[in-house]
């Protein structure tokens, strides 16, 4: 582990509002190559307040912001606790937090914000989480307390016990006999989740883990209501695919067009070029920035448009094109 002063730290720049200033007061291994972080105030001053769900996004030591889900329980003013899996494949955010942050050490971070929320009087509530997505859903399980008024299932997959954060505090009371655990790589099989999701109720289903999951449980829940479903994803900016490809955006109401390189979203380069359109995930799963699309045909890579909002709608965050240009109603 590199050890650093507190003058080699990213600070915070006048363009960003990463005010939040946070001492890392714990470091832990909860699993095999996954990390959790005890974050505390570093100026005594009071922590925002955050909802079950909640991430914050972080400027980790190589200067790039990711985000986090909290997984402590909400009422736990006094901390945030983060868990980060070391994803040697990512694009650096995790390894740079885990190898480089130390104990003492101050980050900066944004305000808590919320993408994920729990509905209130959710009926009953499935829980599917998939490997590091179990961390919004950890202060989920929280809030809901040790005598829950809304009955839950938490369906934890995992390829392995020793990959799986938690495993001891959510296989033991209270929260145990409410958790279905499944290690794909010791029980030779991915888990069904079709039995769950056949039957649709007037409860929510929450999901949050790797891609190819969430795209499952959207694809076994569509009989269900959507407002009914919720995703949760942490690759902010989507996926990258070995044949990305840049293109143009045209904004038709200036007319203006803007290149979109390839390892940039269209949301970041109408930001960068000073064009306001409103984000909350940057993930593909929230619908915030769903924008009107007039011309061009878009290489979907959201969670949320059903396909026949496809020809006409893109989550700018996370989707790019298919044809050399788009033009959308901004
Ligand atoms: S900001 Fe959430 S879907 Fe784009």
């Amino acid at each position: 582990m590199v050890e650093f002063d507190e003058a080699e730290v990213a600070q915070p720049d006048s363009r960003d509002d990463t005010t939040l200033a946070l001492r890392i007061a714990k470091k832990e291994t909860v699993a095999s190559e996954i990390w959790a972080f005890e974050l505390v105030s570093a100026n005594d001053a009071e922590l925002p307040a955050f909802t079950p769900g909640a991430h914050i996004r972080i400027r980790v030591p190589n200067g790039e912001l990711r985000k986090y889900s909290l997984c402590n329980a909400p009422a736990d003013h006094s901390r945030y606790i983060i868990t980060v899996k070391r994803d040697e494949q990512g694009r650096g955010g995790s390894v740079s937090l885990i190898d480089e942050a130390s104990v003492g050490q101050t980050l900066h971070a944004q305000a808590p914000d919320n993408a994920f929320e729990l509905v209130e009087d959710p009926g009953s509530l499935i829980l599917i989480a998939g490997g590091i997505g179990i961390t919004p859903i950890l202060s989920m399980i929280r809030s809901l307390g040790e005598e829950p008024s809304v009955p839950w299932t938490l369906y934890y997959l995992t390829r392995e016990a020793q990959d799986t954060a938690y495993r001891e505090l959510l296989a033991a009371a209270p929260y145990g006999s409410r958790i279905v655990f499944h290690h794909s790589q010791e029980q030779h099989e991915r888990f069904d989740l079709w039995p769950v999701l056949e039957k649709p109720n007037k409860g929510h289903v929450y999901c949050c883990g790797p891609r190819g999951l969430m795209k499952d449980v959207r694809d076994m829940s569509g009989h269900w209501s959507n407002s009914r479903i919720h995703f949760e994803s942490f690759v902010e900016g989507g996926e990258r695919k070995p044949d990305d490809k840049p293109f143009t955006v045209t904004l038709a109401r200036s007319g203006r067009s803007l290149e979109v390189p390839v390892g940039k979203s269209i949301l970041e380069v109408l930001h960068a070029a000073g064009v306001a359109v409103p984000c909350s995930c940057e993930s593909g799963t929230c619908g915030t920035c769903r924008t009107h699309m007039l011309e061009g045909t878009a290489d979907h890579r959201d969670m949320v448009l059903m396909p026949e909002e496809q020809d006409d709608q893109i989550m700018v965050c996370v989707s790019r094109a298919v044809s050399e240009r788009l033009v959308l109603d901004l």
